[in-house]
């Protein structure tokens, strides 16, 4: 067989499997339920298989802090015996379409999933829906019936880099342009980032250039960022509104590379190691802090209630609609702006980096001038 048949043949069997358990799936829902509401099959010892799905890796917090987090919360809420399945997109959609697959043919009980592209993920949350596995939308509102979400208050994330960036620029606000660069099309989080940031901004600022990053790449924020600076001028450059820090890096290379000096104020997201060291050395003026235990917490809390057969409601704070399905139980977290002043009293005080991790001998002197001791 070659490569290509024996992909088609697995395809084929992948769907035989997914079709024989979605009868099983609807079978036993039918018989169960009224309200539509998928609940999983495990058993009430808390030996459950959870399928977690992160979207891509070169953004830091879903491997260093989200995955961790969720593995501890489920380990914590089932008493050591729940477990984990992980994998990764690494911002593919179809790569997350099969492995939702692939969850579905290994009999998880449920699905915590950060889709890459909250469109195209929609059947993969119904195949899984009619297999009777149940499926809590992480951070980013995937659509498709999901019973359960947990993330921030995603307009308001860019409600407060839009502000900040306002008191950054103080009255040089429209001595120039700003340049905005947005997150993916393909989340979103992105659309509401960039819908918060529009209602503090517009009127404001004049808005230079405006870019949609392509799959939320560093490099690409990169080769838009040079862009900007030809098309409008490297010394016309008042600010820059990034929607995260991955991205920020990107831009202020970008910045460096062409010679602008002093940096304007950039924007950010995500309290990234390496975004909390540009604040204090300077160069990024904010970021926001958003604390990923309560998010990961609310989220293990929902897929092992739904894993057990119960619902989300009790562990909902609110709901969400979202284009395919009204009324999601959700969790929302608030968030944090962070500028050098706060740093103390928010990630060091939360216990998300010390101050050892953040002063290293090449901020040691920064540090030393923000009072991070
Ligand atoms: C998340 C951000 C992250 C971005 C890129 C968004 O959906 O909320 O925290 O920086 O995706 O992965």
């Amino acid at each position: 067989m070659n490569t290509r048949m024996r992909r088609a043949a697995v395809a084929v069997a992948a769907t035989a499997m997914a079709v024989s358990l979605a009868a099983c799936g609807s079978a036993k829902e039918a018989g169960e339920k009224s309200t539509g509401t998928t609940t999983g099959s495990a058993t009430a010892d808390g030996a459950i298989k959870v399928g977690l799905l992160l979207p891509e890796n070169q953004t830091a917090r879903y491997e260093k802090f989200d995955k961790p987090l969720i593995e501890k919360q489920v380990k914590e809420l089932t008493g050591g015996k729940g477990e984990v399945v992980y994998a990764n997109a690494k911002q593919s959609a179809t790569t997350q379409n099969s492995q939702v697959d692939t969850m579905i043919t290994n009999k998880v009980d449920v699905l915590i999933l950060d889709a890459v592209d909250s469109k195209a993920i929609a059947s993969a949350v119904k195949k899984a829906k009619d297999a009777g596995i149940p499926v809590v939308a992480y951070d980013r509102l995937a659509e498709g019936p999901i019973e359960g979400y947990t993330s921030f208050d995603n307009e308001e994330v860019g409600k407060v880099q839009g502000k900040a960036l306002l008191t950054a620029l103080g009255d040089k606000a429209k001595a120039g342009d700003i340049v905005m660069m947005n997150g993916s099309v393909t989340d979103p989080n992105a659309a509401l980032f960039k819908k918060g940031a529009h209602a503090e901004l517009d009127g404001k600022v004049n808005v230079g250039k405006e870019y949609d990053t392509v799959e939320w790449k560093p490099e690409n924020a990169n080769t838009n960022m040079a862009a900007a600076i030809s098309a409008l001028g490297k010394d016309k450059i008042v600010g820059v509104y990034s929607a995260n820090d991955g991205m920020a890096g990107g831009i202020i290379t970008a910045l460096k590379a062409a010679g602008v000096s002093p940096l304007p104020p950039v924007t950010g997201q995500d309290a990234e190691l390496a975004g909390v060291q540009r604040i204090v050395a300077g160069e990024q003026y904010m970021s926001v802090y958003k604390p990923y235990a309560p998010e990961a917490e609310a989220a293990a809390k929902m897929a092992v209630a739904l894993a057990k057969g119960e619902k989300t409601d009790s562990i909902a704070t609110s709901k969400v609609d979202s284009p395919t399905t009204k009324g999601v139980p959700s969790v929302l977290v608030p968030v944090v702006s962070l500028t050098k002043d706060n740093i103390k009293d928010t990630v060091v005080k939360d216990g998300v980096y010390t101050v050892a991790e953040i002063c290293t001998d090449k901020y040691a002197a920064a540090c030393g001038s923000a009072g991070l001791k």
